[in-house]
């Protein structure tokens, strides 16, 4: 028989772990709402499977950063859960979603139903193996996108001890990685096709910072090539790495990290979709009532710049969950919610560099502040012009208060007159506004 709950989150990362403190802040009654994960574990901040948790000391294991700490909040515990008479399904793979019958069907062939349905399935990650990359099902070919790959890959850290690592793809998963692997004292190498690394957000000049800092730190960055091929040996060890542009180079670890793609899968065909994931309006409804759509698989109106956008990071994880939850339950109570108003916010940190970016990274950039990568404390930045305002600002090196100032300014979309003389003023324009 189907079990039946009045809500079920499906998936069990960042936007549910967010999405149940929303409920529970709303009030929910025990045995009413349920999270069904295909993870083994409460959910917790995916962030820091690429930075605390590959701490050669002192790494964060569980339960330490469970949802909600990573936003200051308090941390969920199982036995939150459980106090809270929220049922975590853990180890629950669903494989089939019937909207119109409300009802999902796990692997092992269990039955769910619910009246409201929120899919926060998140990105599962693009695998060389699916282009068929010559030798990529070798052993130590490894990826990130939950506990038990960051497990693998520390296992494979410590079999590997001192090795060489070779890190395919130059966005976050790139260069995050290939600082973790560093700091284990792993010989690094990065490749990736593009002229510089993180071109999704980065311009050549903010690029040029990152790269002569990678490069003062020992790793190797080869640029514009891809890998096309894996040697492995009789155990079926990756031994090297093929590039396109004829070189080999030496690997006892590869970390692949070429994109993610939303989970959407299982409701193909049953509701509308919109830049690869599932279209929604402000409330994260989706056209099918009852189902939520939030986190990494919604795509949304960005009220700002009046335009859909999916977005692939932690804060909107969290900021879309919490507005989900609390357009359901006004909506039971014949109340409404503001309409969804975000102001995109991205962040990476490695070694002991950190940046924060808000807003949009379009129009012309103005690079502003000292990017010489061997400053002892880098401050520098960038902001994004467009239409004579400014739309987008990425600081590296910020303190709390520098980094609320360029938020402020990519909300407030100040006039400029004079570029150049932003450029010239570079952090002070913030701090005014
Ligand atoms: P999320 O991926 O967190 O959760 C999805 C959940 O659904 C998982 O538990 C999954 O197992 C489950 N699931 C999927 N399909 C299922 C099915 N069929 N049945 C059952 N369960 C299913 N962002 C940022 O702003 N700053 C940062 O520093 C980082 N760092 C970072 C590091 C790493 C290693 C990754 C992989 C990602 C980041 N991110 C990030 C991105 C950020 O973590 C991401 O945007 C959010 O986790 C998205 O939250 P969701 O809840 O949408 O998906
Ligand atoms: P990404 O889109 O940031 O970067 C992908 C990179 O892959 C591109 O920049 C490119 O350099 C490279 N690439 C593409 N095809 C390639 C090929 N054939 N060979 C070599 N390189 C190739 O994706 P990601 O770094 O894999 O991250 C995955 C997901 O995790 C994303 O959703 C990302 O937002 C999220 N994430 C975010 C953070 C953060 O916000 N700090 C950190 C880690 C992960």
């Amino acid at each position: 028989m189907a079990k039946h709950f009045s809500y079920v989150i499906l998936g069990g990362g960042v936007a549910a772990g967010y999405a149940a403190r929303e409920f529970a802040n709303q009030g929910i009654k025990p045995g009413d709402l349920a999270i069904i994960s295909k993870e083994s574990v409460a959910p917790y901040e995916r962030p820091a499977l690429s930075k605390g948790y590959l701490f050669p000391q002192n790494a964060a294991r569980l339960p330490g950063f469970h949802t909600c700490v990573g936003s200051g909040g308090e941390r969920l515990s199982p036995e939150w859960y459980s106090d809270k008479g929220i049922e975590l399904i853990l180890s629950t793979e669903i494989v089939k979603a019937d909207l119109a019958s409300k009802t999902l069907t796990s692997s092992a062939g269990a039955t769910f139903t619910y009246e409201t349905l929120l899919i926060a399935t998140g990105s599962s990650v693009i695998k060389l193996t699916d282009f068929g990359v010559q030798g990529a099902e070798a052993n130590n070919i490894l990826y990130l996108r939950d506990i038990d790959d960051a497990d693998k890959l520390v296992a494979a850290m410590q079999a590997k001890k001192d090795g060489k690592a070779v890190v395919v793809g130059g966005g976050y998963i790139g260069l995050e990685l290939s600082a973790a692997l560093k700091i284990n004292n792993f010989d690094v190498t990065m490749v990736y096709p593009e002229p510089w690394c993180m071109p999704r957000l980065f311009t050549a000049g903010l690029a040029a910072f990152y790269e002569g800092y990678y490069a003062n730190k020992g790793i190797n960055i080869v640029k514009g090539t891809v890998a096309v091929g894996f040697d492995a040996d009789a155990n079926g060890d990756v031994t090297a790495v093929k590039l396109k542009n004829g070189n080999v180079l030496e690997a006892d670890i590869v970390i692949v990290g070429v994109g993610g793609r939303p989970l959407t899968g299982l409701f193909k065909g049953q509701v509308e979709e919109e830049k690869g994931g599932i279209k929604t309006d402000a409330f994260f409804a989706t056209s099918v009532p009852g189902v939520y759509a939030i986190g990494d698989v919604a795509a949304f109106p960005l009220k700002l710049y009046n335009e859909m956008r999916r977005v692939e990071h932690v804060d909107h994880a969290r900021k879309s969950a919490e507005q989900a939850v609390k357009a359901i339950k006004a909506k039971e109570s014949g109340e409404s919610v503001s309409e969804y108003d975000y102001l995109p916010y991205f962040y990476s940190r490695s070694f002991d560099i950190s940046w924060q970016f808000y807003g949009d990274n379009v129009g012309e950039n103005v690079l502003f502040g000292d990017n010489d990568p061997t400053a002892a404390t880098p401050k520098f930045g960038t902001y994004w012009v467009k239409d004579g305002k400014v739309v987008g600002v990425f600081l590296e090196g910020g303190s709390a208060e520098e980094n609320q100032a360029i938020a402020k300014v990519a909300r407030a979309q100040p006039p400029v007159a004079d570029v150049e003389a932003l450029k010239k003023e570079g952090l002070d324009f913030a701090a005014k506004i």
